[in-house]
């Protein structure tokens, strides 16, 4: 078996308001990784554009929002002088692959992608050609980097297995080559998601049945990374309940979906089991809970968001942070392509 060096790749949109999903289920995940790994964190602007543009809002939103997602990785404790923060279309790697990928994974694979058909609703004919090819794209940004472990959501867990099928794929159909070029078995790691934590799908706070997502209509669904304390309280103020006390013990969360999300959320924020927070709240009645749960949130939230408004009144420093991010970025992902275009044949 071929021995893969460890590395951690992520990424996130920059697309609308960052919110307590993304946090909980991902950058939160991405800064404790940092530790024991070599991580590289991206921010996927060209994953962004495979909506309408009345979605990403146009070139000054996008290039704001992008702004905003690396401000949130620093100010959360992402650390860009010992691991890698950049933006995807700065690494032209990630889109050679990718095309390289599209030729790769078949139709039949990406026509079972849920994310493509809820995204796309009822009018796929007037989907982006890009939105359907986007978990290739995604492929392209883990393996460009060879990288052997992937924290994300809940919600990208598909996409990671389509990965793995497209490094397979890969491995298989260039065997010889792989072998002659590298000396090697194997040349892209079967990459292994991260999905951990009691917050790996955070819902919404209107609907326990449906995910927390930036582009729900409602604001008061999710809590934005910036918002401030006092919405912050209003929004767990009104957030959905049953009439009933919390339970003592997990089992009683069972068919309780929004009280399950609210004390999955204060496990998160306090870095506790849900068996210990029931342990602390059991019997206890929602007025009670929400009261703690907003005081925790604001306790977590409020140090990031000053932070974040910190940083963004100095963009020229978070582009210097993306420029170097993508000189080193490019400095892995280069030779990785530069051997797929030895491996598949094409000249250079
Ligand atoms: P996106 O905003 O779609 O780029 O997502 C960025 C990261 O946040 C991905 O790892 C997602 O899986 C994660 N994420 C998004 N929404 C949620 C949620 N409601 N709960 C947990 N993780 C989420
Ligand atoms: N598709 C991911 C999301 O919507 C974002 C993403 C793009 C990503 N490329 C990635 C996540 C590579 C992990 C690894 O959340």
């Amino acid at each position: 078996m071929t021995a893969f060096e460890q590395r951690v790749f992520s990424g996130v949109q920059p697309t609308g308001n960052l919110h307590l999903g993304n946090y909980l289920g991902a950058i939160t995940r991405f800064v404790a990784l940092q530790e024991s790994y070599n991580c590289v964190y991206c921010v996927v602007d060209l994953h962004a554009i495979t909506q309408d543009v009345g979605v990403w809002g146009g070139p000054e939103t996008l290039r704001q929002s992008t702004r905003d997602v690396t401000a949130a990785f620093i100010a959360a404790g992402i650390d860009p002088e010992k691991h890698i923060v950049f933006n995807q279309s700065q690494v032209s790697a990630h889109a050679e692959l990718a095309w390289v990928f599209n030729c790769v994974a078949r139709m039949g694979w990406l026509n079972r992608m849920t994310q493509f058909k809820e995204k796309a609703g009822k009018h796929r004919e007037n989907a982006s050609v890009g939105l359907f090819a986007y978990p290739n794209l995604m492929a392209a940004d883990i393996l460009a980097y060879r990288a052997t472990h992937v924290p994300v959501g809940e919600d990208q867990k598909q996409h990671l297995e389509l990965t793995r099928d497209i490094a397979q794929k890969f491995n298989n159909d260039f065997a010889e080559s792989i072998e002659r070029v590298t000396g090697e078995e194997m040349f892209f790691p079967l990459t292994e998601p991260l999905i951990q934590g009691p917050a790996t799908r955070v819902m919404s706070l209107r609907d326990g049945a449906k995910k927390m997502s930036k582009s729900d209509p409602s604001d008061a669904s999710r809590i934005n990374l910036t918002d401030d304390a006092d919405l912050i309280a209003q929004k767990i103020r009104k957030a959905k309940t049953d009439p009933e006390p919390l339970p003592s013990e997990e089992a009683g969360l069972e068919n309780r979906p929004e009280a399950t999300n609210l004390v999955g959320i204060f496990a998160a924020l306090a870095e506790r089991s849900k068996g210990d927070v029931l342990a602390e709240f059991g019997g206890a009645q929602f007025s009670t809970f929400k009261t703690a749960l907003a005081e925790i949130s604001v306790e977590r939230l409020a140090p990031i968001a000053a932070e974040m408004r910190r940083l963004n009144d100095d963009p020229a420093y978070i582009d210097s942070v993306l420029k170097r991010g993508a000189d080193q970025a490019r400095a892995i992902a280069g030779p990785v392509y530069d051997q797929v275009r030895d491996i598949v044949g094409l000249l250079r």
